[in-house]
Formats: C-alpha cells, sequence, structure tokens
C-alpha cells in the first residue's frame, strides 16, 4: 500500500489530538507507511498548521480542551473546504462523531485505534478526494471542448443567451442550417444548467424508423408485445432530471408529434405495455434545419406542439453570415487537430485564413472543421499557406460552383462520401496506434467511443 494508489508520492498528514502518547504513535506509523506527518496539540494550533503546511488530510480528535474538534472542523472547512477531515472518537463520542460527518468529515474511526483501520480509512479519504478532483477536471475539460467559439456578435449574442435560458425549465428550439453548431449548442445549455449532473438523452427524429419511434421514446414492459422479452426504458425516461434533445425536430412524423404533444401537456407517461404513471421530468430542447412556419403551412408539423417547443427559439445564423468567425475557428480546430494527429503545432499563414474567410461554406461549421482536419493530416510542413488550400476552398472555380442551396447534389454526397471514409480510416488506424483500447482512441481524437464506434460502423 506504500505508494501506487495515493495521488502525491507523500501525502501530508495533520494529527490533531492532545494525547502526547497517541500524536507519537501515530506519527511513528504514518511516517513509516510513508506519509509526511505534522502534529497539532489543539484547535488552535491546528489552523495555524493548515495554513502553513497545506496538509493533504488531517485527523482530528474530537475530545480536546480549548476548541474542541467540532469546533476546529468548523473552522477547518470554512478555510479549507476540500481538506479530507477523519475524526477520531474516544469513548462515549461517536455520536458527536456522526454529527461531525454532517459538518463536512468525511469519517470518523474510535479509539482505540486500530492501526489498519486508520490506514484503510487514511487511504480511502485520499483516493475519494482525488476522484472528486477528477471528476471537476474532466467537468471542465468537457465543457472547454464544448465550447461555443467565435467572436462575432452573433456567436456573443449566443453565448450570452445560453447563459440566460440554461437555468430556466423553458423549451428552447434551436434553429438553424446544417453544421451551424446547433448541438454544441444544446449540449452547453444542458451542461450549464441545474440539470447538468443528469443525462443528455438525444433523440435523432431523423434517424428512427417510424415503427421504432414509441418503443424509443416510451420503452416498454416486458411481454408488452412479441420479442419484448424484458423491459425497456425509452428515452423519455432515460431523460429523468436531465435534458431531452429532440433533433431535427422537423422531420418527427404527424403521429409521433401528436404523442410528444400529450406528454407535454399531461406531464406524464406509461411505457408501452405498462399502467405506471411515469413522471416526465425533463426539459426539452429541440433543434431543426427546416423552415418550420413552411412545415406548419403545409401540414407537415403540428402548430400547437411547435408553440410548446418553441418557448425561446434561438437562431444559428450560417457561417457566411459571421466571417469574422471564420479564421478564429479554423485556428481552433488547427490546433485541435495538429494535437489529436501527436504532429507539432501548425498554422495558417494569414493570407491562408483570409482566403477560408472568402469561401461560402455551405456546410457550415462542421465543413471548415473536417477540412481543417484533413489539411492538417496531410501537411507536411508547419505552415499552411493558400496554395495548400484546395478547390473549391481556395476561391478557384467558385464562380462556376453554384450556391449553397443549388449544389449539384452528386458532388455533395460524393465530398460526404469521401469524408466518411477518411474519417473511418483515420479512425482505425488511431486504434491501431492506441493498441486496440477504443477508449484511448476516442480519447485522443477528442470524440466519444460511441461516435467511434459509429465512425467503424461505417467501414463494413
Ligand atoms: N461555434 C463553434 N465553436 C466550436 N465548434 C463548433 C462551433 N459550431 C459548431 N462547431 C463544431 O462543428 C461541428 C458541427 O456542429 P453541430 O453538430 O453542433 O451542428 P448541427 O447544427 O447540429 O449540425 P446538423 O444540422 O448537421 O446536425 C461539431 O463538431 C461542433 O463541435
Ligand atoms: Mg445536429
Amino acid at each position: 500500500m506504500k505508494n501506487g494508489i495515493r495521488s502525491k508520492m507523500f501525502p501530508s498528514i495533520l494529527i490533531v489530538d492532545d494525547e502526547a502518547y497517541i500524536r507519537k504513535t501515530l506519527k511513528d506509523i504514518l511516517t513509516d507507511e510513508g506519509f509526511e506527518v505534522t502534529t497539532a496539540a489543539n484547535g488552535y494550533e491546528a489552523l495555524k498548521s493548515l495554513e502553513k503546511n497545506h496538509p493533504d488530510l488531517a485527523l482530528l480528535d474530537i475530545w480536546m480542551p480549548g476548541i474542541d474538534g467540532i469546533e476546529t472542523l468548523k473552522e477547518i472547512k470554512r478555510i479549507a473546504p476540500e481538506l479530507p477531515v477523519v475524526m477520531i472518537t474516544g469513548h462515549g463520542t461517536v455520536d458527536t462523531a456522526v454529527s461531525a460527518t454532517k459538518f463536512g468529515a468525511y469519517d470518523f474511526i474510535e479509539k482505540p485505534l486500530s492501526i489498519d483501520k486508520v490506514i484503510i480509512t487514511i487511504n480511502n479519504a485520499l483516493n475519494f478526494r482525488r476522484i472528486e478532483e477528477e471528476n471537476k477536471y474532466l467537468k471542465r475539460k468537457n465543457l472547454e471542448k464544448n465550447s461555443i467559439s467565435g467572436k462575432s456578435s452573433a456567436v456573443n449574442e449566443l453565448r450570452m443567451n445560453a447563459a440566460k435560458v440554461a437555468p430556466t425549465d423553458s423549451s428552447i428550439l434551436i434553429k438553424g442550417e446544417n453544421g451551424t453548431g446547433k448541438e454544441l449548442i444544446a449540449r452547453t445549455i444542458h451542461q450549464i444548467s441545474k440539470r447538468a449532473d443528469y443525462p443528455l438523452v438525444t433523440v435523432n427524429c431523423a434517424a428512427i424508423p417510424e415503427e421504432m419511434i414509441e418503443t424509443e421514446l416510451f420503452g416498454y414492459e416486458k411481454g408488452a408485445f412479441p420479442g419484448a422479452k424484458n423491459r425497456y426504458k425509452g428515452k423519455l425516461e432515460m431523460a429523468t432530471h436531465g435534458t431531452l434533445f429532440l433533433d431535427e425536430i422537423g422531420d418527427m412524423s404527424l403521429k409521433t408529434q401528436g404523442k410528444i404533444l400529450r406528454v407535454l401537456e399531461e406531464k406524464k407517461f406509461q411505457r408501452i405495455g405498462g399502467n405506471r404513471e411515469i413522471e416526465a421530468d425533463f426539459r426539452i430542447i429541440a433543434s431543426t434545419n427546416k423552415n418550420m412556419e413552411t412545415e406548419i403551412s403545409s401540414g407537415n408539423f403540428r402548430e400547437d406542439l411547435y408553440y410548446r417547443l418553441n418557448v425561446v427559439p434561438v437562431e444559428v445564423p450560417p457561417l457566411r453570415d459571421r466571417k469574422e468567425d471564420i479564421p478564429v475557428l479554423a485556428e481552433i480546430f488547427l490546433y485541435k487537430a495538429s494535437e489529436a494527429c501527436n504532429k507539432p503545432q501548425i498554422q495558417f499563414t494569414d493570407k491562408a485564413l483570409g482566403l477560408l474567410a472568402e469561401y461560402n461554406w455551405p456546410g457550415n461549421v462542421r465543413e471548415l472543421k473536417n477540412l481543417v482536419e484533413r489539411l492538417t493530416i496531410m501537411s507536411s510542413k508547419n505552415l499552411i499557406d493558400i496554395d495548400d488550400i484546395p478547390v473549391p476552398y481556395n476561391g478557384q472555380k467558385s464562380s462556376e460552383l453554384a450556391p449553397a442551396e443549388n449544389m449539384n447534389s452528386i458532388d455533395s454526397e460524393l465530398l460526404e462520401d469521401a469524408l466518411i471514409r477518411f474519417e473511418t480510416d483515420f479512425a482505425t488506424r488511431r486504434i491501431q496506434a492506441c493498441a486496440g483500447d477504443t477508449k484511448k482512441a476516442a480519447a485522443s481524437l477528442g470524440i466519444t467511443e460511441e461516435r467511434l464506434s459509429e465512425l467503424l460502423e461505417n467501414k463494413k
């Protein structure tokens, strides 16, 4: 148990006890175990030592003359709220020790002290603290990874609006062309909302076949229909306390629209074949790349559902309408892609960035990101200049290219295919480089394992 699981080589421990004998014995044992130990004979000394030595953990006797253990604990939690504190209790102070956990003590150990128990408790507390730190770090990293970048006033406004609506429970409808960042915004809102500790569950309305959507959404009970061998939790239920992201809502059938509307009205639902009411406790964020007014007037979308979803509309403008974001995003994507490829940091020349900013980007941010990844892999230099930027992004033939709406659909399909193949190859090679460790490979690519397996699916 000497090293290994501890976060630092020599975690430091502060022992606070008024009995000199206990201080000395504990100090000897813990020093033998490889800890750095300081001691304090009372609460005052403990607080002084804390500010000077910044220990990783405190062992704190409950009964001490002067300020007792509980008062000292409260003060410690005020100065160093993250510091794990383990209480030492004598006979008859176990109740007090239990109440100490309410004031933030991690655990308590009883006198007479068992050496094994002391060491195990200390290691548990240190591990717990390390896991907490790791969680915080991962959360922060996730937020960074999902941050909405750009410097245009449109993006500033998006960020401000996201921050404003996140704490509320209102339904949000995010509108914008393909690849503008609708899903990214939905994730950001979820992550800064009070539901962030619960799941964000995505329903891709365009991708789930009509005959499956009901079971996907509502789940079913065992025996609900032939083949229902086990109970299955639907997406609505999985989103409990969290956020339900209805992606591409414009593609949802009228029948499913009716069902969703009913859930929103009644605020509850049942599994298929079940009779227990399940509370619909989720926040809805929907997205669409369609013009919903047109969809409503042509009878494809229910107006009543639209009004329920569109409580807070968020419009994401196409990239060509916020050109000042293009160089900023290109540089961020280049930085991340060279990191992911383990390449030395590559840079764009100013001219190259200027050229990218002039392009029309029918596929918006996604298209820009894909191009930058491609350039990163192809490039053998540290600088990407205008000559490195391929057609049509370099402006050549751009006069012959139709605008986004009229883009030749065969060309765009070919491009899409090529990109998918490219991504899949890239992912496969990365997994090989990571000796088959898909978790590591996904992390190094900055994507989820789910996404990675999707990419591999394409290979089949
Ligand atoms: N402002 C931004 N800052 C950083 N990355 C962005 C930004 N906008 C979009 N992206 C990235 O571009 C890609 C496409 O974004 P996203 O999937 O959110 O778009 P979408 O609008 O949902 O697209 P679609 O309509 O095709 O589903 C993602 O990789 C996303 O992280
Ligand atoms: Mg999307």
